[in-house]
């Protein structure tokens, strides 16, 4: 794909607000990689990009060119069709591509002729001035999953969207649009299934079967193309590795991300940010990341230290660093306008910022007061406010907080005239986000040489996981916005994004202690593990909350540190496929009706294994719907049989948690920050199963790219339980491993009294309820025989 610069489109077809139907074919062609099909008001051009990736763009400026902020790949075949009297057909291995000649109608069917998707027979796609939409047949089974940062069920049947990052501070839980756009849905209907992934910044629209009667879906923009890109792998998995293929996939996260988060608005000074990191390592509660909100700032000038309460940031950054912390910054997009302010000066003498279609810069009020907005869609204006980040990676800073870069702005509606470089801001504003922490991870990633930095953006398009980690916004202090900030969590993980976190604690009001320590439980098991809250709302830290809580918060922070080896090897799995670490059941589980229903539809998968059931804070038991397989209880070893509902005790203490038979967990000692070596000992549980089953473990050194150059370690662990073997594969990579021994702890196994490591004895000893051998980790295969 190119990369975006301002362009003037060409338009070569006639637009009024009358609705134009697509009409009829008139003439088909080849030209290069692509199918083109002319009709009286518009041409369709076909591409194929995979055996199971088929792109449709309608598009009334042919000759304007191929952009994407999303897309990294190209068309990788020649195309061909087969002529018949009605219709044409573009094929794959996998798929099949029937357009209908008159009128213009695109289906797409399995290569055994299964029907996955069809437009409406009757309206096709068409145009309303500008506005272009393509109406599909509704199957009666159907259902959506998808569409990122969305509210409402996880089935979206019968529900429509809007796209249109916004400001929603104070969101409630069924707000739309929120901050974010991820035009991706997956359809489901007749135990089939196909992706779609609309690649358009304009506003645009999905609605599925929410206003047709049932009878018609439908999604559409306010500007540009149809363009399309149509999925037809037969998983959930598939599909996902597909999509990411296509948009990119995320880099290893920095490990020190995936530790404890403490962030408020604001630590209002130097002092007060060494003291939160001070009370941590006093009370040994483990953490990594603590934030500067906006006012670490002079006036809220980015790129600036207040003088005072921060005035010297590097020797606070020393003592940070001391203690094992990290710090992030926020940055906002909002560059005040003040003369001597070195930001503006620059990119007023460059020109950097949006203006009115008359060349005068665009002015909008947020926390500096009057600010202006840097083009970034301009590559050298990215190069610029990369660069600017030495003000903050000089004193040590290295994670950097994008907030309101939807843009937001008070008043919130920014007039249409706005523009970026020659293009009108609703063209581009739901790319607006992204190309903001593109700029920011571009910059910070050549500022810190080998080091990885750490991105978190609130406004985002398809394509962001290339650089940046996101969070749910502004969030609420009560249980329903818990539930709903997983389910955000878990759709978010339907669009490529695998580092997601939301406001721990709720960020707008203030939570009871209960919910506190329920939503710090299930933070556990979200990929950001990031507590925040508004400026006014009592203070958030685990010790704000009597030391009873305190202790059930800081048990479970360590819990998290216990399972960063499973965790850390899972985000390797976001790296290397694209799939998510946070997982609806509806990737696992696809077909099974029960996981749509309200009731379970928060529960997720935690990487392969851990299912968790977040359980509201006024209640002490929960209804756990555990699907096929068998699953044990976490806290007890409890085994249940899946396919059925059970009630699970759910006090503060024990957030309902089960592990799936046959998994394989690596965790290690509780340290207090992910710089620590721990005691060197990877403790290795397997539950026991029917099934045979294996996990990719992996590790490096968590902070550079060196894993790139093939400084990683990296095994597959295996477990057959038919041969009463487990096997950790020969490393692979140049990378040691901080373990030097292994503590295989088997549960469920019954009585095992001696187990075989490369055919030497291990005794048994007890391990809680299960069982625990201790052995010398090697990097050579070990079999192991129980
Ligand atoms: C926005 C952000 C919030 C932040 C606040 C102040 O509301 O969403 O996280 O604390 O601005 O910067």
């Amino acid at each position: 794909m190119l990369d975006i610069s301002s362009s003037a489109i060409a338009h070569t077809y006639s637009t009024n607000m009358q609705t134009e139907l697509l009409g009829d074919i008139q003439r088909i062609e080849v030209s290069g990689d692509k199918l083109v099909i002319k009709t009286a008001m518009a041409e369709a051009h076909i591409y194929i990009y995979s055996p199971t990736i088929i792109r449709v763009n309608m598009t009334k400026s042919p000759s304007a060119p191929d952009q994407s902020f999303a897309v990294i790949q190209q068309p990788s075949a020649e195309i061909s069709y087969k002529d018949m009297p009605d219709s044409i057909e573009v094929r794959t291995s996998t798929l099949k591509l029937r357009i209908n000649k008159s009128p213009l109608r695109f289906s797409f069917y399995t290569a055994d002729d299964q029907l996955l998707s069809a437009d409406d027979e009757r309206f096709g796609t068409n145009w309303q001035g500008e506005q272009v939409i393509t109406y599909r047949k509704l199957f009666p089974d159907e259902k959506f999953i998808g569409l990122g940062e969305k509210t409402g069920n996880l089935d979206r049947r019968g529900t429509s969207y809007v796209n249109w990052n916004t400001d929603a501070s104070e969101h409630g839980i069924k707000t739309d649009p929120l901050y974010k756009t991820f035009p991706f849905f997956i359809g489901l209907h007749s135990s089939l299934m196909y992706g779609l992934f609309m690649d358009n910044t304009h506003k645009s629209y999905f609605d599925f079967g929410a206003t047709t009667d049932e009878q018609m879906s439908w999604f559409g923009a306010d500007g540009g193309d149809m363009n399309y890109y149509f999925f037809g792998a037969q998983s959930v998995t598939k599909i996902l590795e597909d999509y990411t293929w296509l948009t990119g996939r995320m880099e290893m996260p920095p490990l020190w991300s995936l530790g404890y988060q403490q962030c408020r608005w604001s630590y209002m000074s130097a002092k007060e940010v060494l003291k939160v990191a001070q009370t941590f390592r006093k009370k040994k509660i483990p953490a990594d990341v603590v934030y500067c909100d906006i006012d670490y700032m002079d006036n809220y000038k980015i790129f600036t230290w207040h003088p005072e309460n921060f005035a010297e940031p590097k020797a606070m950054m020393d003592e940070l660093k001391a203690m094992g912390f990290h710090l992030v910054t926020i940055v906002d997009p909002g560059i005040k306008v003040e003369k001597g302010y070195k930001q503006y000066d620059e990119g007023i003498k460059k020109n950097y910022f949006a203006t009115y279609p008359n060349g005068e810069k665009y002015i909008a009020n947020v926390w500096p007061g009057r600010c202006h907005f840097p083009d970034f869609f301009r590559g050298d204006v990215r190069d610029w406010w990369g660069k600017s980040f030495t003000a903050l990676t000089d004193a040590g800073v290295d994670g950097f907080w994008n907030d309101m870069n939807e843009p937001a702005a008070w008043g919130q509606n920014i007039p249409s005239l706005m523009q970026f470089g020659k293009r009108p801001m609703p063209e581009l504003r739901n790319a607006y986000g992204m190309e903001m922490a593109r700029a920011t991870y571009d910059g910070t990633k050549k500022i810190l040489k080998n080091r990885r930095p750490f991105v978190l953006t609130r406004a985002a398009y398809a394509g962001t996981q290339r650089y940046s980690a996101v969070w749910t916004g502004d969030n609420s202090a009560y249980d329903a916005h818990m539930l709903l900030g997983q389910r955000l969590v878990n759709s978010l993980g339907l669009t490529g994004m695998a580092l997601i976190g939301v406001d721990i604690g709720g960020f707008t009001g203030n939570p009871t202690p209960e919910l506190m320590v329920r939503w710090n439980s299930l933070g556990v098991y979200t990929p950001m593990f990031r507590n925040h809250a508004c400026i006014g709302t009592v203070y958030r830290e685990p010790w704000q909350w009597g030391t009873k809580n305190e202790a059930i918060i800081k048990k479970d922070i360590q819990q998290r540190y216990r399972l960063l080896p499973y965790i850390y090897s899972s985000f390797y799995q976001a790296h290397q496929t694209g799939l998510p670490v946070s997982r609806t059941l509806a990737i696992d589980y696809t077909h099974d009706e029960n996981i749509y229903h309200p009731k379970y539809q928060n529960q997720f998968l935690f990487g392969d294994a851990i299912l968790i059931c977040p359980t509201v804070s006024t209640d002490d038991t929960a209804d756990v719907y555990l699907p096929k397989g068998n699953w044990y209880r976490l806290s007890t070893e409890e085994k249940f049989i899946g396919l059925q509902v059970i009630t699970a005790e759910a006090p503060l203490t024990d957030l309902p948690v089960f592990i799936k038979a046959s998994a394989i967990i690596p965790m290690q000692s509780v340290i207090q920050n992910t710089a620590e070596k721990g005691d060197g000992i990877l403790e290795l549980n397997i539950w026991n199963g029917d099934e045979p089953n294996q996990f990719v473990y992996y590790e490096d050194d968590g902070l550079s790219y060196n894993y790139e150059k093939g400084e990683f370690y990296k095994r597959v662990i295996r477990f057959d339980p038919g041969n009463k073997l487990i096997v950790l594969d020969t490393t692979e990579g140049n990378h040691p491993s901080k373990f030097t021994h292994i503590n295989l702890i088997l549960h469920g196994f019954g009585k095992v009294k001696t187990i075989s490591v490369n055919n030497s004895a291990v005794k048994a000893t007890k391990a809680g309820k299960g069982l625990s051998f201790k052995f010398e980790n090697q990097d050579g295969e070990v079999r192991i025989q129980f």
